[in-house]
């Protein structure tokens, strides 16, 4: 009995020591591996969009240049102004490298960021920002393709025009080509952006 009971517990170690070599095995084929490159190949792609001046664009009106593109909205009280503040910041810092980037803003709330509304508000922060707008459809895809979340904030749904919306906060550097080439988090301040930026885009 006992030695079978130790045979058991010997079993049973041996199983979850395999398990687990097998999940942190699989765990680092998933994260360094496939996944990463899979996960940058997929995001972004063509939009059809309106931008602050009330004309259609799309993602081929950009090719030849980099993309720096931020989702949000008008209305963020702080996230959003704060991460185009850093854009901006880091585009000025890289003086003329700063001219092969255009900085794009994509509004996720477009029910209320209308054309007029978007011109007004990245003229805040940059002539250089194109604010970009659509259809909830068109919006719904270009978030869809660059893997962005939003919606509007619990306990704002029936909130009328007054109403946050949550959403991810990530910027994007597009190569000349349309595809990914970098992410940036909040983390990043704007002289690690410029440098960033240079490194990615040469001088
Ligand atoms: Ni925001």
């Amino acid at each position: 009995m006992a030695m079978i009971r130790r045979y058991h517990v010997i079993a049973a170690v041996a199983l979850v020591a395999a398990a687990t070599l097998m999940t942190f095995t699989a765990y680092r084929y998933v994260t360094r591996g496939t996944y990463a490159s899979l996960g940058d190949a997929l995001v972004g792609g063509p939009f059809t969009l309106t931008d602050q001046t009330g004309k259609t664009v799309t993602n081929a009106d950009f090719k030849g240049r980099y993309m720096l593109v931020y989702f949000g909205y008008t209305f963020c009280p702080d996230v959003c102004p704060t991460e185009l503040q850093v854009m901006s910041a880091a585009l000025d810092k890289l003086g003329a490298a700063g001219s092969k980037i255009v900085p794009i803003f994509i509004t996720i709330d477009p029910a209320r960021d209308t054309p007029k509304v978007m011109a007004q508000y990245v003229a805040n922060f940059n002539p250089r920002f194109v604010g970009l707008t659509g259809t909830a459809q068109q919006i719904a895809a270009v978030a869809k393709a660059y893997r962005v979340y939003y919606a509007k904030a619990k306990g704002w749904e029936k909130a009328g025009d007054s109403y946050l919306m949550d959403h991810s906060s990530i910027i994007y550097l597009m190569g000349p080509d349309g595809k990914f080439l970098k992410h940036f988090t909040y983390t990043t301040d704007a002289s690690g952006l410029a440098d960033k930026l240079k490194a990615a885009v040469g001088a």
